[in-house]
């Protein structure tokens, strides 16, 4: 496994496994089986309801033997609800380790661009300075958000990561310069895009994949590390667990990385971030009265 050291010093393993859309009868096992299969970096949030089940399986991972506390990487998110204010995030935070059964939390972001981030970012960074939580920062924030997030905020502690959607038909390049430059580290989610615009039968990924004797999920997650991304994978098939860490004894060539930059659709396979009815269905997810609580 590879290790990039974020601005705080902290190391994150630049491959990760997420556990968006697992079910919670599915995630304890599914944790349980990445660990076994060598993942340290386990990628959950508060809008996934699964944190109780990542802690079973990272517990159950420690009670076997298999890791120790100290080598894993965990991540969790506060979603919208959490981000209303200070005290909001600040309490979101403390639940989050008690539901995930951890003293502290390797790192914690602000999963949305929306609500009062700055509020919130003090919480995160009192957290910080109270070892609650080891690595601060933000996803989904586009480059110019990220810039005025980092000049204005009055705790002046620069995020760690900035996990966005990166994966071959949305390669981010522009952005990945602006991280570089302000000393984020960029993490993607979806490397796969979920297998949508039919990913893994593409031709010329597959060209690459047959060259390499590799798979098409393989070429993705080695084309993200190249790029010094760190990538976070879901798959609930141990076998596809192992195969998509199996990643670190081949290289991909000049000639490989720019038949893949031609894939650049620079859009998202999902949805645009900025789209009025996305807001609106983001804050949609908060209710004022109850800042908390609702349905996440
Ligand atoms: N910050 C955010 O807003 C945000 C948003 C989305 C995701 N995330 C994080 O990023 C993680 C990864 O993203 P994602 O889960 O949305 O999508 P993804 O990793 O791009 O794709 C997962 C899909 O690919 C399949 N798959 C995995 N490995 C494969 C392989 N080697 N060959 C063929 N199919 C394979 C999986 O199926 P099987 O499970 O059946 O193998 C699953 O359907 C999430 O789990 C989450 O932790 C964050």
């Amino acid at each position: 496994m590879n290790y990039i050291t974020l601005n705080n010093g902290q190391k994150i393993p630049q491959l990760g496994f997420g556990v968006y859309q697992i079910s919670n009868e599915e995630t304890e096992k599914a944790v349980y089986n990445a660990i076994v299969a060598g993942y340290r970096l386990i990628d959950t949030a508060i809008s996934y309801g699964n944190e109780v089940e990542v802690g079973r399986g990272i517990a159950r991972a420690i009670d076997d033997g298999i890791v120790i506390r100290e080598d894993l990487f965990i991540t969790t998110k506060l979603f919208v609800n959490n981000v209303v204010n200070q005290e909001t995030a600040a309490e979101a935070i403390k639940e989050s380790r008690i539901k995930l059964g951890l003293g502290y939390i390797d790192l914690v972001l602000l999963h949305q661009p929306y609500g009062d981030t700055f509020g919130a970012w003090r919480a995160l960074v009192a957290a910080q300075r109270d070892e609650q939580v080891k690595s601060i920062g933000i996803s989904n924030f586009d480059s110019a958000q990220m810039i005025e997030f980092i000049r204005i905020n009055d705790m002046n502690v620069t995020p760690q990561v900035n996990q966005i959607e990166i994966n071959p038909w949305n390669q981010r390049k522009e952005d990945l310069a602006w991280h570089e430059k302000y000393h984020v580290q960029a993490e993607a989610w979806a490397p796969f895009a979920e297998g949508r615009h039919e990913l893994f039968t593409n031709p010329s990924l597959i060209e690459i994949a047959e060259k390499h004797k590799k798979s098409v999920g393989q070429v993705v997650l080695r084309w993200l590390m190249q790029r010094g991304v760190v990538a976070l994978a879901k798959s609930t098939k141990p076998e596809r667990m192992r195969e998509n860490l199996d990643i670190f004894d081949f290289s991909l060539d000049d000639n490989d990385m720019n038949k893949i930059a031609e894939l650049d659709k620079e859009e998202s396979a999902f949805f645009d971030h900025h789209d009025p009815e996305m807001v609106e269905w983001f804050m949609d997810r908060i209710d004022h009265t109850q800042p908390r609580l609702k349905g996440w």
